[in-house]
């Protein structure tokens, strides 16, 4: 299956995907990731996204559809995909829909996970992830059960994104409302929106999602 997850920065789209990918054993595909490993990594699209990362806004599609596409050809990938943070613009969905008919698949659901601005503030702000497995927590919402200890793999080692500060935050934002939220008139035209609410608890939106899959797939 393919599955999309849509949604502003800090709707829980990460959150969401890792646990997905856990029940339907799919493999999630998080365009932000792989950009911010290219940045690690200092590879020519990596130099290219940095300061475009940093400053919220978006990255060519050129450059997100050529990393997308590399992933997804990957074999483990085969067994299904949770997109997340891809497609963000309208030329995305149109080649996406183009790399898929190649193979044959189609998508299952495009979920847009709802959720008010000025909500997104105060959950990216609080951000924080586990350098070593890369577990999402945040400082009021999901706290780690020891302090500074991963649950999931006993790491200590605890980062905050360079673009989580307030100031990023709007741009994003704006990115978002200006290019990314006429997907979601994109899928419903497709007849494979689903929307859910986002502002309630991390389980009960995970519990939305699971019955959306069971039917979609
Ligand atoms: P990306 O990495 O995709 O970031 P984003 O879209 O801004 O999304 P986030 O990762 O910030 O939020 P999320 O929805 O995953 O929320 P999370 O689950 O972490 O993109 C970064 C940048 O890369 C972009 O700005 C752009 O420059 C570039 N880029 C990436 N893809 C691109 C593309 N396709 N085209 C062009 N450029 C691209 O949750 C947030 C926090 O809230 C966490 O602390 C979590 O614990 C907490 N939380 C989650 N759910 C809940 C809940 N229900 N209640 C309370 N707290 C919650
Ligand atoms: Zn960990």
């Amino acid at each position: 299956p393919v599955l999309i997850l849509l949604g502003p920065p800090g709707a829980g789209k990460g959150t969401q995907a890792r646990m997905l990918e856990e029940k339907y054993s799919l493999v999630q595909l998080s365009t932000g990731d792989l950009l911010r490993a290219a940045v690690a990594a200092g590879t020519e699209a990596g130099l290219a996204a940095k300061a475009v990362m940093e400053a919220g806004e978006l990255v060519s599609d050129e450059i997100v559809i050529n990393i997308l596409r590399d992933r997804l050809g990957d074999a483990d990938c085969a067994k299904g995909v949770i997109l997340d943070g891809f497609p963000r613009t309208t030329v995305q969905a149109e080649a996406l829909n183009a790399l898929l008919a190649e193979t044959g698949q189609r998508i299952n659901a495009a979920i847009s996970l709802e959720v008010d601005d000025s909500e997104m503030v105060t959950r990216i702000s609080g951000r924080f992830t586990c350098a070593d497995c890369g577990e999402g927590y945040h400082d009021t919402y999901k706290q780690t059960a020891k302090d500074g200890v991963c649950d999931k793999c006993g790491g200590t080692d605890m980062k905050r994104r360079a673009d989580d500060n307030a100031e990023t935050v709007v741009s994003r934002l704006e990115a978002y409302h200006a290019q990314t939220a006429p997907l979601v008139a994109f899928y419903d035209a497709a007849n494979c929106l689903q929307k859910v609410d986002a502002m309630g608890a991390i389980d009960d939106i995970a519990g939305a999602l699971s019955s959306i899959v069971d039917t979609a797939t």
